[in-house]
């Protein structure tokens, strides 16, 4: 087959890694791809935003299969545009997709179909908001409705800061179109943890979780990000507890779309928080999640490429998941600055030097090479991701690449991880 995935960051490297393993893959594409990507598939620099540039491109190429990557092409409806021109394509259609690309339409599926969240209230304006959250105690979370790239979601530890960010959202309108409906949402406490399922019109088949780091730095402190780093198998996580998220999550969770005839070719992800009183939805994203998608995809020992081009057909119910028992862990180093303001064209020192090996894969998110050296070109740029039956030498591993790249423009945690032991 030849396959084309849509994207540019560390998770799309991961899907082309697992995609390029299958020997059922002839050609992959990558568009746009970074410098990392290009090291296994073809990177062609056409915007994957042009549906109908993507159409021609797959024709030409004679691709069998399409994976979308990122969620902001999901919702300009790139999988319903190929789909109907009968191009296979993994990723749902816009209104499927709308359980991640509005917070608001995730939150009244999941009240209406009892599945467990936490209370929340709309608003629109920022007199009302205000009002909601004087009436409260703080930590209070404060959600955008649309999609903001990882950044719509503030949790405020006092009123003043949580009067500063309506200010931001319906005065200063930071978050444009994405910021005109909000929701106040109840903090919950507890673990986080990211569930996957494959899911098409035949059925389902759980790819299993990852535990996700979203803050910035060290002991969850800091801002939020898109995550950085993510690991599993964790002791956290127990076999009871994976049973109650199969039967009030997931059982429901489909069940709903299928009650309320919504198509759904893809994967979806749970995002959780795993409080005293059982397994909470904090959010569905209609994708792989990133840095998840590099553990998950580095312990996979089914064939990648055969349960995509399945569920693109509607085919995933005589796939099979064979996950492996060792452990992975994903260290995601960014440019020092982010989620804020970084710069870029940062040389990455001894990054060319260090190869992938059977258990660790650089899995590249912004780069550029030039003259054979790699510059950073954005805010995550690199993924190290390392798998071993030992989480200590799974661990060791990981950050010994990265001290290798000893990069003084770059920032990681250090503690990815560490919930695991303690
Ligand atoms: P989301 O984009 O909805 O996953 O939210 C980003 C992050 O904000 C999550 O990973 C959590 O760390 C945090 N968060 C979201 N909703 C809540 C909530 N209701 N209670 C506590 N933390 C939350
Ligand atoms: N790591 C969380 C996400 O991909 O949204």
């Amino acid at each position: 087959m030849n396959i084309l995935v849509l994207g540019s960051g560390a998770r799309e490297h991961a899907i082309c890694w697992g995609i390029k393993k299958s020997p059922k893959c002839k050609k992959i594409f990558c568009i746009p791809g970074n410098s990392g990507i290009s090291k296994i598939a073809k990177c062609v620099d056409l915007n994957p935003q042009k549906k109908n540039t993507i159409y021609k491109f797959c024709k030409i190429n004679k691709i069998d299969l399409v994976v979308v990557g990122p969620e902001n092409l999901l919702e300009i409806g790139i999988s319903d545009y190929l789909k109907k021109k009968f191009i296979p394509v993994f990723g749902p259609e816009k209104r499927a997709s709308r359980l991640e690309t509005s917070k608001l339409y995730a939150k009244k599926f999941l009240k209406r179909n009892n599945i467990p969240t936490g209370d929340y209230s709309e608003f629109s304006k920022i007199k009302e908001s205000i009002k909601c959250i004087s009436n409260r105690e703080p930590p209070y979370v404060i959600k955008v409705d649309g999609l903001a790239s990882g950044k719509g979601v503030m949790i405020c530890r006092d009123i003043n800061s949580a009067k500063k960010v309506l200010e931001d959202i319906f005065v200063k309108k930071k978050f444009g179109e994405a910021g005109k409906k909000i929701i106040i949402e109840e903090f919950l406490e507890g673990f986080e943890m990211s569930f996957f399922t494959f899911l098409d019109e035949s059925g389902s088949l759980d790819l299993g979780y990852a535990l996700d780091h979203k803050k910035l730095f060290n002991n969850d402190k800091g801002p939020n990000t898109g995550g950085m780093g993510a690991f599993a198998p964790s002791k956290l996580v127990s076999k009871e507890l994976l049973k109650k998220i199969k039967h009030q999550i997931i059982v429901p969770t489909i069940n709903s779309l299928k009650k309320e005839r919504i198509v759904y070719r893809g994967i979806i992800f749970f995002g959780l928080i795993i409080t005293k009183s059982g397994p909470k939805v904090i959010e569905y994203n209609a994708r792989f999640g990133d840095p998840e998608c590099q553990t998950l995809i580095q312990r996979l020992d089914s064939d990648l490429l055969e349960i995509l081009h399945a569920t693109a057909n509607d085919k995933v119910k005589n796939c099979k998941i064979k996950l492996s028992q060792d452990y992975s862990i994903c260290v995601v180093l960014s440019s020092k600055g982010y989620p804020g303001k970084f710069g870029i064209n940062k040389l990455i020192p001894n990054l060319e030097k260090l190869k992938d090996t059977k258990n660790i894969n650089i899995f590249h998110a912004a780069t550029t090479k030039k003259n054979e050296k790699y510059f950073s070109n954005g805010g995550r740029v690199l993924s190290i991701t390392s798998r071993h039956k030992n989480y200590k030498k799974a661990r060791q591993n990981a950050y010994n690449y990265l001290k290798k790249i000893n990069w003084k423009y770059g920032h990681y945690r250090d503690d990815i991880g560490e919930k695991n032991i303690k």
